[in-house]
């Protein structure tokens, strides 16, 4: 990534925060109604879910930067998913609901560049996650 495209993906997810809650409930409905066969693997209650994606989503982010310090943690994020039964297919309808959930969230803020830089970002973290 190119240090505009993680100012772009920081500046762009300040403005996410404040509407977390929601922006959380709107990629899950997303990513249950494109891909249903993930459901399954999330508990019947995603209250807990929700705030730990987004709490995973802002260390990420913010340490885009210094993505070295951070890929320990993430690798080991990745061999947990494996854990849950989260198949490395399933990654691209997660990458696309989150796509989706900040193009509704951020409106014009949601600009090709920054849908650009956000892309690459889940593609860095994805990628590390499933070759871990
Ligand atoms: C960049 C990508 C992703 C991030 C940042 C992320 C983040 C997280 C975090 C922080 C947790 C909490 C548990 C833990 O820390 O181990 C979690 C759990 C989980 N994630 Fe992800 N995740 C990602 C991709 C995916 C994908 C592609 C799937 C596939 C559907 C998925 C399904 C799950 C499931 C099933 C759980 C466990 C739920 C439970 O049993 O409590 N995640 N994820």
């Amino acid at each position: 990534m190119t240090p505009e495209q993680i100012t772009l993906v920081q500046a762009s997810f300040q403005k996410v925060m404040p509407i977390a809650g929601t922006a959380a409930d709107l990629f899950y409905d997303r990513l249950f109604e494109t891909a249903p066969q993930t459901r399954a693997l999330f508990p019947q209650d995603m209250a807990e879910q929700k705030k730990k994606l987004m709490v995973m989503l802002a260390t990420a982010v913010t340490n885009l930067h210094k993505f070295d310090t951070i890929l320990p943690a993430v690798q080991a994020l990745g061999q947990r998913h494996k854990g849950y039964g989260v198949t490395a297919d399933q990654y691209a309808p997660v990458g696309a609901a989150l796509l989706w959930t900040l193009e509704k969230g951020l409106g014009p803020d949601f600009t090709p560049e920054t849908k650009a830089a956000w892309t690459e970002a889940y593609t860095t973290l994805a990628g590390a996650m499933t070759n871990a």
